[in-house]
């Protein structure tokens, strides 16, 4: 299974019918989302990046916030041919959960059903003090006019992301089983830097653990990834944009048709 061939041709003899599918913002690339730490990604632009989504920084300066997340808050976007292609594989009933790190809902959007977004949505917006709801549509408004929005009790307001100094939602912890009991897992368009998120990696049991980046990270080293040549390995780590490899999966696979005539991508 070290090649996209193989690979492809294992998950159409569906050798695998319990995938756990980890996404990042890699993924949503293709949909004019910027993702965070590439070149061109949200964080390279600015001096202290990890306070954007920095809850006790937000709460005194949440300005820093409204000025920089815009280009992220984008309830206009559409699904990649890597949302449909995750999607697919759920159609299928080979797929039994996905986590997303990401707040645009476009899992979602393509029709995936059992997605957790452990890192919170845009879909709704709330007080950080106070906890109130707002709705997004102001939320959204309100950010790319750069005006920051005060709730009644004078607290900031901000869409229902998770950000660092917050808990994770409830359904993180709810669907770790589907996780452990998966007979792969696909991780793609992530650099696995953020934790917990990133240590799904070492929930699952020994099973093939398969990468999609467009880089060779070396990060993916910290997580206790082995993308060597050792033999034990389970690890299996394809270069490239995730479209493009989920694209030549599909055909690989067979599935051109199937999946064309389903998604009008
Ligand atoms: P990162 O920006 O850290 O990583 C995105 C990864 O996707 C990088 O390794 C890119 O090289 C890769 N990538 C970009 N475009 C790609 C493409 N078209 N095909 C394949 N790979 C591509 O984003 P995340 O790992 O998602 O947290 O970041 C994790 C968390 O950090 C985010 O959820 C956010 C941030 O702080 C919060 O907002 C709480």
């Amino acid at each position: 299974m070290r090649t996209i061939e193989k690979f492809a041709q294992a998950l159409k003899k569906e050798d695998f019918k319990k995938i756990a599918v980890m996404t990042g913002a890699g993924i949503s690339v293709n949909a004019g989302i910027p993702d965070f730490r590439s070149k061109t990604g949200l964080y390279s632009k600015l001096k202290n990046p990890e306070l954007v989504f920095d809850i006790n920084h937000f709460i005194k300066n949440p300005q820093f916030f409204y000025d920089n997340a815009p280009s992220i808050i984008t309830p206009e976007a559409q699904p990649t041919l890597t949302h449909y292609f995750i999607s697919f594989l759920e159609s299928k009933g080979l797929m039994q959960i996905c986590y997303s790190q990401n707040i645009d809902g476009l899992e979602r959007k393509a029709g995936v059903k059992k997605v957790v977004q452990a890192h919170g949505n845009i879909d709704k917006a709330h007080c950080a003090l106070c906890r109130k709801d707002y709705s997004r549509k102001d939320v959204v408004d309100a950010m790319r006019a750069s005006k920051v929005m005060y709730c009644d009790c004078k607290g900031p307001i901000k869409p229902d992301v998770v950000f660092f100094g917050e808990s994770l939602p409830k359904e993180f912890e709810m669907n770790l089983e589907l996780v452990a009991s998966a007979d792969l897992l696909i991780v793609m368009g992530t650099s696995l830097v953020v934790r917990p998120f990133s240590s799904l990696v070492n929930h699952v049991g020994f099973v093939p653990r398969i990468v999609i980046n467009n880089t060779d990270l070396k990060s993916f080293g910290d997580i206790g990834l082995d993308f060597s040549d050792n033999k034990m390995t389970k690890d299996v780590l394809f270069v490239g944009d995730t479209d493009e490899i989920s694209r030549k999966i599909i055909s690989f696979a067979g599935w051109k048709e199937e999946f064309y005539e389903k998604f009008k991508v």
